[in-house]
């Protein structure tokens, strides 16, 4: 039976209870609105673990004041719904005072991987990630912890925070989900009008596109971004925040691809910032 809490301390009673049983946690972060994407975290946690907890939390600490956290879309009820027949344990929803009640003043502040791509144009975001993530892997002690692949930056910086702190957790990417026509699933998507979600389908031809040039041998990345950048431009209603491509563990830039290799964009559609990507072993 799903059950849906508040207080950390009741999330506390619940694991532990579980815990001591000695069930194994599955664990997906979430800031609601949840959709296939968020589902298939859920079902790959429900296969590997006993019991699977989901957190609901628009963590306002990840967010600059000219940003989004305002409109940004929250449906309790669709998304207990979902969870429910995702086979979901637990949903912690914690408001912002049970996370950061008055005189919060620790955060998880990484260095290198959080400052380039979306850090350049969101430098408070990832310090706000990091920190909500250890907040929660500390109410939740998961086993293994799910995220998308969509958020391909976010992925590698929580691999590296879980490794460089030494938190007994397995970070597990899972896939990104598309749309029928290929625009990859985000909440965000929600904010697009009919214009701009036709328009918004560059992103996903732009990550096929910048696939198939790898696929044909392309190993210079100035020659790959470059390409993409200009296949982005013949969208009118699109403007580039990036097109990039870097090492998947460092996400330090590269010029020549080799390794395991992050070609991430991120291009506004109107006053809508959209992110995709690909990964690829070279
Ligand atoms: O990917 C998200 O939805 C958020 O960044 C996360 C991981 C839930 C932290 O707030």
């Amino acid at each position: 039976m799903l059950k849906t809490v508040t207080k950390v301390c009741e999330a506390r009673k619940i694991i532990n209870e579980w815990k001591k049983e000695g069930f194994t946690v599955g664990f997906v972060p979430t800031m609601g609105y949840l959709h296939e994407g968020h589902m298939s975290l859920v079902k790959k946690a429900r296969e590997q673990n006993d019991k699977v907890v989901v957190s609901i939390f628009v963590n306002p600490m990840q967010f600059s004041p000219n940003e989004d956290l305002d409109k940004y879309p929250r449906d309790l009820e669709a998304d207990t719904k979902l969870c429910e027949e995702n086979g979901v344990d637990l949903i912690i929803h914690p408001q912002p005072a049970e996370m950061y009640p008055d005189g919060f003043c620790s955060f998880v502040d990484m260095t290198g991987p959080t400052k380039e791509l979306c850090g350049k144009s969101r430098p408070i975001h990832f310090r706000g990630v990091c920190t909500v993530v250890n907040k929660l892997f500390n109410i939740a002690q998961p086993d293994r912890a799910y995220f998308g692949q969509k958020d391909a930056q976010q992925l590698s910086i929580i691999k590296r925070m879980v490794k460089d702190l030494n938190m007994p957790i397995e970070i597990i990417g899972c896939p990104i989900i598309r749309e029928k026509d290929g625009l990859a699933k985000s909440s965000r998507n929600k904010y697009l009008n009919e214009e701009e979600r036709r328009a918004a389908l560059i992103l996903s031809k732009t990550i096929l596109m910048g696939k198939q040039l790898v696929e044909n041998g392309e190993r210079n990345a100035k020659v790959l971004c470059d390409a993409m950048r200009k296949n982005i431009e013949t969208e009118p209603l699109a403007k580039i925040d990036y097109a990039e491509a870097v090492d998947f563990d460092t996400i330090e830039k590269i010029d020549t691809l080799k390794g395991t290799v992050l070609v991430a964009i991120a291009v506004y559609i109107g006053s809508t910032r959209l992110i995709d990507n690909f990964i690829v072993t070279v």
